[in-house]
């Protein structure tokens, strides 16, 4: 028997079903809201033109702060005056330089005034200034996004001990729990399904933290963690099929369940927090009146991936790869705190530390 040949065995009038059929199919999968989406997945270029000499050569007060693409630590060893660690108008770019971190994704040449234009490839805010609760929502809302922060007005309460509060959180944000079956079975339009589960603390001095995963379309899950590239699979390229698997969450022991969630109506707010300092940076340049503009890229350049993929790269708790001398990702030289940004969450204050250690105490 010869094989089936849409084209050779349809008569014109199938074949026009066909097309209309493959052609409702592709439009439906289109508009289907749970297609993956990495709209967080973004650099941006943020150019400052005509900028004084002075200024760009010297920096603010002397301190450099101003060119200061200082996301990396070998460029900041490297250079006393960190624009050094730029590519000049006389320079090639250089992959090799880029991957070994003497050399950014940033730019700089004289104008006809003997001012500096500059500008550099680096996150957007939509990907330093998001976690995975935002992500697994699909809603950028400036910060991070605690369970029942947008809801309730309240912070989460840190250490996180079990999934209790951050059920309650997330229904009270408007997510529904759902099922398994409902998950895997039950389509939806404006709605998608995200799944969460808690690493409860470890100690008093832990503030334990809470993930979540977004289904997409092709029934695979995705996630964000903190400040970092999403992805959607483990490191070992395998897709995420089954969150509920052993192995599937790494740290994440606890496994708290699925919710359905509706982006437009689901409440979010940020909790004003952050790890990075690159707002802060480019608000410099506001601040000295300098001419800037931002602009989102198409693509993530080579040169940008070559040069901050370490820095942008999660920590690997949520495949079970993590430990200290495999983590992904480097330690932030200027976070807050000292902290290496591994939280979902903001890292637990002194009093709730304090509170946690007496709890602890009490209880043995
Ligand atoms: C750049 O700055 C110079 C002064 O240093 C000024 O004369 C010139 O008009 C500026 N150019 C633009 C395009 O703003
Ligand atoms: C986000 O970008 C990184 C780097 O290009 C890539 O490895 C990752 O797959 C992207 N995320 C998704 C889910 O496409
Ligand atoms: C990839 O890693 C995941 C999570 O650790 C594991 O479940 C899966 O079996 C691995 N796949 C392969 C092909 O090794």
């Amino acid at each position: 028997m010869p094989s089936f040949n849409i084209l050779r065995s349809c008569k014109p009038a199938q074949l026009a079903a066909w097309c209309a059929l493959l052609l409702l199919f592709v439009q439906v999968t289109h508009q289907a809201p749970t297609v993956y989406n990495n709209k967080f997945n973004k650099t941006c270029r943020y150019a400052a033109y005509n900028i004084s000499a002075e200024l760009f050569i010297n920096g603010i007060d002397g301190g450099y702060a101003f060119i200061a693409p200082l996301e990396s630590n070998i460029a900041v060893n490297d250079y006393l005056q960190p624009w050094k660690a730029c590519f000049g108008p006389n320079e090639q770019v250089d992959m090799k330089l880029l991957q070994s971190g003497k050399k950014l994704p940033c730019f700089y040449k004289q104008n006809k005034w003997g001012n500096y234009d500059y500008w550099e490839e680096n996150a957007c805010d939509i990907l330093i200034r998001t976690n995975c609760y935002c992500y697994a929502v699909s809603k950028y809302v400036g910060s991070y996004c605690e369970p029942g922060l947008g809801s309730t007005g309240k912070p989460f309460v840190l250490p996180v001990k079990d999934c209790k509060a951050a059920v309650e959180g997330v229904v009270a944000d408007g997510g529904k729990l759902v099922d398994r079956w409902t998950v895997y079975n039950k389509p939806t339009t404006d709605s998608h399904y995200m799944a969460l589960a808690v690493k409860p603390a470890a100690d008093a001095g832990d503030s334990g933290d809470f993930h979540f995963w977004k289904l997409d379309a092709d029934k695979t899950w995705s996630y964000k963690a903190g400040d970092t590239l999403s992805r959607n699979s483990y490191r070992n390229g395998t897709l995420i099929r089954d969150i509920e698997a052993a192995d599937a969450r790494g740290a994440y022991t606890s496994f708290c369940g699925y919710f359905e969630v509706t982006p437009d109506s689901h409440k979010l707010v940020g909790n004003s927090y952050y790890f990075s300092n690159l707002p802060a940076r480019f608000k410099l340049w506001r601040d000295v009146a300098v001419k800037g503009s931002v602009q989102t890229l198409d693509k993530i350049s080579p040169g940008w991936l070559a040069a901050y993929k370490g820095y942008y790269a999660d920590a690997g708790w949520e495949d079970g790869l993590y430990h200290r001398s495999q983590a992904a990702r480097m330690a932030m030289p200027t976070s807050r705190n000292g902290h290496p940004h591994t939280y979902s969450v903001r890292p637990m204050s002194v009093e709730a530390k304090a509170n946690a250690a007496a709890g602890a105490s009490n209880n043995v």
